[in-house]
Formats: structure tokens, C-alpha cells, sequence
């Protein structure tokens, strides 16, 4: 079979499954070319079969568009809604390893992964900085920003969020080793042993990591890829199980990509604030936007202090580094106790992270 047919038939299938529904455009000859490693001629002569096979038109001036197969994108899953939840005791190490062990494999694209591929990640800046903030480091830093972290690495976070419109003090802001740590830390600062906790369905497999080691039951809400967490079984669960804690993902949840409108994450936060439940929210993915503006955090709707904002640079900047922060609005003081007492940063490597990062962001 010729490059040009093969080319053809492989964006057949991607018409007859669906993947391009009717109306939409192909890519330009030239994007084409280069994404698919052929000559112009070749994308060509493919558009000209498929053409010729009546699953697509050219139109003036304006490129190649659909016409053939499939009519309707394909419907989302439905979410997984239980009549009437019940409280699970946690057991997952032995699946999140499996799932760990199979993205190792370089050659494929683990969808189930929530690793951005390490190549795309800016190590040549990365390593500069680092170089000229080991020269200029102050020796006393580490002691100096015991717990809370390094101050100007807190007052560009601060910064971040002013420039999304958000009022957060840098003195609200606790740098913590990566997100994972920062939600870990919420999560002991509001429960103990035997409470009962809020999750979506699906979730992070992390959430439930952290749950089953600290002893919690999980009381699980069906989320949906579109909208997200599902507000009215939300409201009934918290009316029934009375949980102490909401670990909820706003933007981009970690597996279904959804993300929370604002009109939504304002619902969500009215609804902590009527029950007085403190919630968790996990925030790495927000960066990885596409459109003009970083989306919202809830943190932004929330007027009592009731959201704890934990969110990382591991997906956007450098997950090696393990620089993660959380905002825990009034529970800013015993989270900042706890880390005190279980996961201070004074080692050297990440006091240089530190100021690598206060100065890259
Ligand atoms: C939803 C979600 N939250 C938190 C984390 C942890 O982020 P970090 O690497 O900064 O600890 C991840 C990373 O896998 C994630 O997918």
C-alpha cells in the first residue's frame, strides 16, 4: 500500500470511529506534513482519495472539512451513580502499583498516567537557575524558613493568585514537597482515625492511598467528564455521612478532565459553607489550560476561609523538584504545626528548589 493510502485510511478510521464528526476541518496540507513526518504531495494525494471516497469536501479558500461517517461525537460514559453510597473501607496500594509499573514503558503513551512526558519540561532554564542560585545562596535559609518556606518563593505564589484575582497573604501560603504532601497535610490537620471523608467517583488514586493510610473511610460522589461532581448527591451525602473533609478536584480532575464552571465552583463552596465542612481542594492540573485565562479556583469563591488550596509546579514546571504549596485559609495554623512536625524542607536540594523556583515562576 502507498504512503498517500495509508495516510487516507488511517484518517478514514478516524472518521468512520468518530474521533472527526461532520463539519469538522482537517488539519492544512503544510500542519499535515509535519505532523504526520510525510511530503505535502502525500497529504494531498490522501485528501484527493478521501475525497474521491465522498468523506470529505474541499472548500474554497478555507481547507478540507468532514462530510462522511459518524453524525454525533460519541456520547461520554455515564458516571457510576449508586442509589445509595455506602462507606468504603480503602485498599488500593496493590492496584496503584500495577498501574505504575505499566507506564514505565517509553515507547507508549500512558493515557493512565498522571505524568506529564519529562521531555517537555524546561531543563535547560531549570539548570541554569539552579547553577546561579547555588552560588548566591544565603546558608542560613535553611533554617530561616523552617515550615512555612522560602519567603519570596511565597510572595510570587501570593502574586500568581493576585493576578487571577484572588486575595491570598504570602503569610497564608505554606510550601510544602509537592502537592501530594500539602493535601496529605490537610487531611490529618481536619480528621482522625476513623472519620469519614468525601471523595469523587472516580478519583485520584493518591486520595485513596492517603484515606486507606490514615485510617479514613471514603464516602464516594459520582463525578461526570463534563460538569464534574454530581452537587445534589453531594448534599445528600454530606446530610447522611457527615463527612469531616471533601477532597474535590475543580479543575481538570485527575482521571476525567473535567472542570468545574465558576457558577459550579461557587454552588460547591455555598454548599461547604452551609454544612461547615472544610474542603480540600486539588489543584494541580490548572496550568495545562487551553483558552486566554488560568480557570478559577473555588478558593476564589470562598469567603470563610473554609477552602484549603493545594496545588504544585510538578505538572507544569518540574515534578522532580517537589515543589508544591497549599493556601489552608483557617487552617492555616495547624497545618503549619503539622508540617512542623512531620515533613520539614531543610535539606539543602530543597532549599536550592526553592529559590530555583521563586525565581523561574
Ligand atoms: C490530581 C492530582 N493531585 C495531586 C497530584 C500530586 O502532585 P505532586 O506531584 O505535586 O505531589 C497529582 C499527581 O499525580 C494529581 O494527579
Amino acid at each position: 500500500m502507498k504512503l498517500y493510502e495509508q495516510l487516507a485510511d488511517s484518517i478514514a478510521q478516524s472518521i468512520q470511529e468518530g474521533v472527526l464528526c461532520r463539519g469538522d476541518k482537517l488539519p492544512s496540507v503544510r500542519h499535515a506534513s509535519t505532523s504526520r513526518h510525510v511530503s505535502p504531495s502525500t497529504v494531498l494525494e490522501a485528501y484527493y482519495l478521501l475525497e474521491a471516497r465522498g468523506l470529505i469536501t474541499a472548500r474554497e479558500r478555507s481547507g478540507y472539512f468532514v462530510t462522511g461517517g459518524a453524525v454525533n461525537i460519541p456520547s461520554s460514559p455515564a458516571p457510576i451513580i449508586q442509589a445509595d453510597p455506602q462507606l468504603t473501607q480503602v485498599d488500593v496500594s496493590e492496584l496503584v502499583f500495577q498501574v505504575l509499573q505499566s507506564i514505565r514503558v517509553k515507547n507508549i503513551i500512558p493515557l493512565g498516567s498522571a505524568f506529564p512526558s519529562p521531555l517537555l519540561f524546561p531543563r535547560a532554564n531549570l539548570a541554569r537557575t539552579m547553577a546561579s542560585s547555588v552560588q548566591s545562596m544565603d546558608p542560613w535559609a535553611s533554617i530561616d524558613t523552617l515550615s512555612t518556606g522560602d519567603a519570596n518563593l511565597r510572595r510570587q505564589i501570593a502574586l500568581r493568585y493576585m493576578m487571577d484575582g484572588l486575595h491570598v497573604a504570602a503569610d497564608e501560603i505554606i510550601v510544602t514537597n509537592g502537592a501530594l504532601d500539602a493535601l496529605n497535610l490537610c487531611l490529618m490537620a481536619v480528621t482522625r482515625p476513623g472519620d469519614t471523608v468525601l471523595i469523587e467517583s472516580p478519583t485520584f488514586y493518591a486520595a485513596l492511598q492517603a484515606i486507606e493510610r490514615i485510617g479514613l473511610r471514603a464516602i464516594e460522589v459520582p463525578s461526570h467528564p463534563k460538569d464534574g461532581i454530581d452537587l445534589d448527591a453531594m448534599e445528600r451525602a454530606i446530610q447522611r455521612h457527615k463527612p469531616k473533609a471533601c477532597w474535590i478536584m475543580t479543575n481538570f480532575q485527575n482521571p476525567l478532565g473535567s472542570l468545574l464552571s465558576d457558577d459550579k465552583k461557587k454552588a460547591l463552596v455555598a454548599l461547604i459553607t452551609k454544612y461547615q465542612v472544610p474542603l480540600i481542594e486539588d489543584d494541580v492540573y490548572s496550568e495545562l489550560y487551553f483558552g486566554d485565562k488560568r480557570p478559577m479556583p473555588a478558593k476564589a469563591f470562598d469567603t470563610q476561609g473554609l477552602v484549603m488550596h493545594c496545588s504544585s509546579f510538578s505538572k507544569c514546571l518540574a515534578p522532580g523538584y517537589r515543589v508544591g504549596w497549599v493556601a489552608p485559609g483557617q487552617y492555616t495554623q495547624l497545618v503549619e504545626r503539622l508540617k512542623l512536625t512531620t515533613t520539614i524542607s531543610t535539606s539543602v536540594p530543597s532549599q536550592i528548589a526553592l529559590q530555583v523556583f521563586a525565581k523561574v515562576i
